[in-house]
């Protein structure tokens, strides 16, 4: 695991939007296709915001794009990843409707998580891996919608499964760490005082479940502000 560290929230989103950008390149060059799963909350909002400004540097039509979770909600609410990811994204690149796999929120929990189960297995079919997961952290330690204590962190088979959250909105699809550990990259985003002390834990390798993101064959960064890296060793 790779701990960056920024001065300001602007250095890390610039760097972030490079990374993106490169490592979808790479995929496009090698693979004519880039598989990518974004993450919901606030944290990319302004990495997806600055993509669009840079959207000439990739070659959207070869790009699908995933969630690492959704909430049970429909499509038009705000609490929606796949909203945010929308307006601040998606309806700035030039992207086909098709390469957009929404988790459809608007369904029940289960009837959502396999009709995602479904899609993913058969986007990434050839060898099931993203060329890139990018996720967050919560200060309780959960990433995607992943949460302390919850059996969905023990799924041996599923790739995509329904979550209990114990903040709204309660019902979640989130994938498991199948998917998220096979990936070619994982990328970390984490700012704000808030979020120091899951990070020292994910640093220390604690219980927490984005210490168990740990990708076999794929690289793990953690790109932090100066506030999120503020109680690691320095
Ligand atoms: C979600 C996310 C979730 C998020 C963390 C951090 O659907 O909320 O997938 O895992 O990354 O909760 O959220 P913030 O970026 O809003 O702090």
């Amino acid at each position: 695991m790779k701990l960056v560290r920024f001065e300001t929230p602007d250095d890390l989103y610039e760097h972030a939007a490079g990374r993106v950008i490169r490592i979808g390149s790479e995929a496009v060059a090698a693979r004519d296709r880039f598989l990518v799963a974004l993450s919901g909350g606030e944290t990319p909002r302004l990495l997806y915001e600055r993509l669009a400004t840079r959207a000439h540097e990739l070659d959207w039509s070869s790009v699908h794009v995933f969630w690492s979770d959704e909430r049970c909600v429909p499509p038009t609410d705000a609490r929606s990843n796949y909203a945010m990811a929308r307006t601040t994204l998606l309806d700035h690149v030039p992207i086909p409707a098709d390469r957009i796999h929404r988790i459809e929120g608007e369904k029940p929990p289960r009837d959502a998580a396999d009709a995602y189960e479904a899609e993913l297995r058969r986007i990434l079919a050839e060898d099931g891996r993203f060329d890139l997961v990018i996720l967050g952290i919560g200060s309780d330690g959960h990433t995607a919608s992943l949460f302390p204590g919850h059996q969905s962190l023990a799924e041996q088979n599923r790739w995509a499964v329904p979550a209990h959250a114990p903040v709204d909105p309660a019902w979640r699809v989130t994938l498991t760490l199948l998917p998220i550990n096979a990936a070619r990259h994982v990328l970390f985003l984490v700012t704000g005082a808030e979020k120091a002390e899951a990070v020292r834990q994910l640093d220390a390798d604690k219980s927490i479940p984005a210490a168990l993101v740990r990708p076999a064959n794929g690289t793990l960064t953690v790109l932090l502000d100066r506030a999120a890296a503020s109680a690691l060793p320095e």
